[in-house]
């Protein structure tokens, strides 16, 4: 086993950016840049409501998740054919090998695309040709999850399901996001229950704004797999119990974190917490467009405000291997990656 010690801190943020890791929580139409949005929307004619890319990007000033979502959920508008989503994915594949990324479960939302009158089918198979392509070109493992909007009924959600029946091959899990509070996980029980019941995995976002409740709903009505956030669960002891002992793992992103204002400053952030609690926390970029940064600007950026160290370097990339939805013949092999690089920098010393 590499010694950790050995690793110079002077090294930690290279190797914090070429150690090879996984990514748990990003929402694709969160990776779309201002600069593809206008491309976009000059390809396919629709009408923007700013004058240019930098009058756009100086309205990503946010107070909370939803001052954020209204403006996603705008810019994804340009959106409309199988090519576009295809566009969006290749632009994140190719940060994601810049950044080391080697595993990724995208987040996809298609009720943001129906209610416009794009096809389920121009949604999925655009975004799963992306997902072939990089792995036989950038060699990045990449799967999809359905995501049903939060703020819409269990109705829609059951029937966006049900919508997507043909391409079940395309997509491995479902997941729920959007606006949180007021719209707890008891609200799509049987929902997820369907999803169960058909073999997807089950994730659901719950803590980012919202009480630990609705992490407890989560994991028992929902039966989920993974929390997305899940930092609110630091304010109730058992909870934290809970998620130590079963190893849940939490999807944190730190800089939309800060961004949505769910911590003033990343400093204050509570991962160190919780990774010294024992949870299995995975660092993941949520909706890089927007909130400033990919998966290595979410590591760098938090291991400098909060001074973690190389083992947790090691702890986090280790858990995203874990946490993921991969066959176990890959977790196995890229654990082996994981540790010659850390092997790789303890022995040039
Ligand atoms: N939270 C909830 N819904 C979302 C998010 C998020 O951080 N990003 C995109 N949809
Ligand atoms: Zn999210």
């Amino acid at each position: 086993m590499f010694k950790v010690h050995a690793i110079p801190p002077d090294r930690l943020p290279e190797l914090l950016s070429v150690m090879p890791k996984a990514e748990l929580h990003i929402h694709i139409e969160g990776s779309l840049e201002p600069e593809l949005i206008f491309e976009l929307a000059q390809r396919n004619g629709v009408q923007l409501p700013y004058a240019d890319v930098a009058a756009l990007r100086s309205a990503y000033a946010f107070t909370n998740l939803q001052s954020f979502l209204d403006l996603y959920y705008a810019g994804a508008s340009v959106l409309l054919r199988e090519q576009d989503f295809y566009d969006m994915a290749w632009a994140y594949f190719e940060k994601a090998a810049a950044d080391h990324v080697l595993r990724a479960e995208l987040f996809f939302d298609p009720q943001t695309h129906t209610a416009r009158g794009v096809p389920t089918a121009a949604v999925i198979e655009g975004l799963s040709r992306a997902c072939r392509d990089a792995q036989s070109q950038l060699n990045i493992s990449a799967d999809l999850i359905l995501c049903f909007l939060r703020h819409l009924s269990e109705e829609e959600a059951l029937a966006t399901l049900e919508e997507a029946m043909p391409w079940r091959e395309h997509f491995i899990g479902v997941g729920l996001d959007s606006s949180e509070l007021g719209h707890p996980p008891e609200k799509f029980t049987r929902v997820f229950a369907r999803a169960r019941e058909l073999g997807f995995h089950c994730v659901a976002h719950a803590g980012e704004e919202g009480p630990p409740a609705y992490v407890w709903g989560a994991l028992d009505v929902l039966q989920v797999e993974r929390i997305d956030h899940g930092v609110q669960a630091i304010h109730d002891a058992a909870l934290m119990k809970r998620l130590a002992d079963s190893r849940m793992p939490l999807t944190v992103c730190p800089l939309s974190n800060l961004k949505l204002c769910v911590f003033k400053n990343l400093a204050d952030h509570n991962l160190g917490q919780m990774l010294d609690a024992g949870l299995c926390i995975t660092l993941n970029s949520d909706d890089p467009a927007y909130f400033g940064g990919y998966l290595n600007d979410n590591y760098l950026q938090t291991f400098a405000a909060l001074d973690l160290s190389a083992q947790q370097a090691y702890q986090l990339a280790a858990n995203s291997i874990e946490a993921s939805f991969a066959p176990e013949t890959d977790k196995r092999r890229w654990m082996h990656e994981l540790k010659a690089c850390f092997q790789g920098f303890a022995e040039q010393d």
